[in-house]
């Protein structure tokens, strides 16, 4: 990835970085998950130890609150503004106004579609591809040797969400190679728990057999395993789970056997977030795409992360 200068907009906007103190627009998601519960948190206290004024506002899933929620931080002229965009499309106009109001954007944990990458500085966050790839790799190994059919469900992200087009596509890249995966069915479970469960329960009236649950979340992966044992099922056993994330309640139920396999996505990018503002602001360098360090867990690694997790 090549680096993306930035020339210094500060002071140009008229935000308050002329005397020292950055001001800076965040327009989250929502509060859909317990992954983004914890990278709120992170946002909020590294802003705090960063000495960086910090505007927050919750889009609730909706695209249109985020755009109005950035707009307004360009009526406020804030130093600069970062963002998690819902989904990936639809980005381009409210981009350039930021652009042309000569106020840098950050994006955070979720990609946009936009060609014109000058609309945003850097994009930190995970691989979401990366991460369904391992989750059918997992699979693979599981059920290597093995011949019979495995009829797979799966509970997507939010629609046109980065994170659910690109886990799904890294899971069916993986498992496309042995044709006894199926894939019966995939519907959105929208990262959260309610959904998921609602979603599972349906898949479970219409599936009689389901050999296993790739969830593209925890929470989704959770309020399933609610579904499955209504149904009287064993999750884990029953039916085996594969979920993305690694929080505290996911971990929870994968060191007790009911989730099989975790693939981690680490929420708290607060800190490298104002790192990246501060030198953003100043006009300095930096990568146009900062990747996020992250894991896999199997339930005995759960129990051993477990007591030393922070969210
Ligand atoms: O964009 C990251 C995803 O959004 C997390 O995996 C999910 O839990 C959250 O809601």
């Amino acid at each position: 990835m090549g680096a993306c200068g930035g020339e210094n907009e500060a002071g140009s906007n008229g935000g308050n970085a002329d005397d020292g103190k950055i001001t800076m627009g965040f327009a989250q998601v929502g509060a859909e998950s317990g992954w983004r519960t914890a990278n709120t948190k992170s946002i909020q206290e590294a802003a705090q130890a960063a000495g960086i004024e910090l505007k927050f506002s919750d889009a609730q899933q909706k695209q249109e609150n985020q755009i109005k929620a950035i707009r307004s931080y360009i009526a406020q002229k804030v130093d600069i503004i970062a963002f998690s965009p819902v989904v990936e499309s639809g980005w381009d106009t409210v981009l350039k106004e930021a652009k042309d109001a000569k106020i840098p954007v950050i994006l955070t944990d979720r990609a946009v579609d936009s060609k014109d990458t000058s609309l945003y500085k850097t994009f930190i966050g995970s691989d979401f591809v990366l991460e369904g790839k391992k989750a059918g790799e997992w699979l693979v190994k599981e059920y290597q040797g093995k011949t019979d059919t495995v009829n797979i469900v799966e509970l997507q992200g939010t629609t046109g969400s980065a994170p659910a087009n690109d886990r799904k596509s890294g899971f069916a890249d993986v498992i496309k190679a042995d044709p006894k995966f199926k894939v019966i069915a995939s519907q959105t479970g929208d990262f959260t728990r309610a959904k998921g469960k609602e979603v599972m329960e349906a898949f479970l009236k219409a599936n009689p057999k389901i050999d296993v649950l790739y969830a593209h979340n925890d929470d989704m992966g959770l309020g399933a395993i609610e579904a499955i044992e209504a149904a009287g099922k064993k999750p884990g056993v029953d039916i085996k789970i594969i979920t993305v994330d690694a929080v505290k309640d996911g971990m929870t139920a994968l060191a007790a056997g009911k989730i099989n396999f975790i693939v981690e996505c680490s929420p708290l990018l607060g800190p490298q977030l104002m790192d990246l503002a501060k030198k953003v602001v100043k006009g300095e360098t930096v990568e146009q795409r900062v990747l996020t360090e992250e894991t896999t867990f199997t339930p005995e690694q759960a129990k051993a992360a477990l007591p030393n997790r922070k969210y």
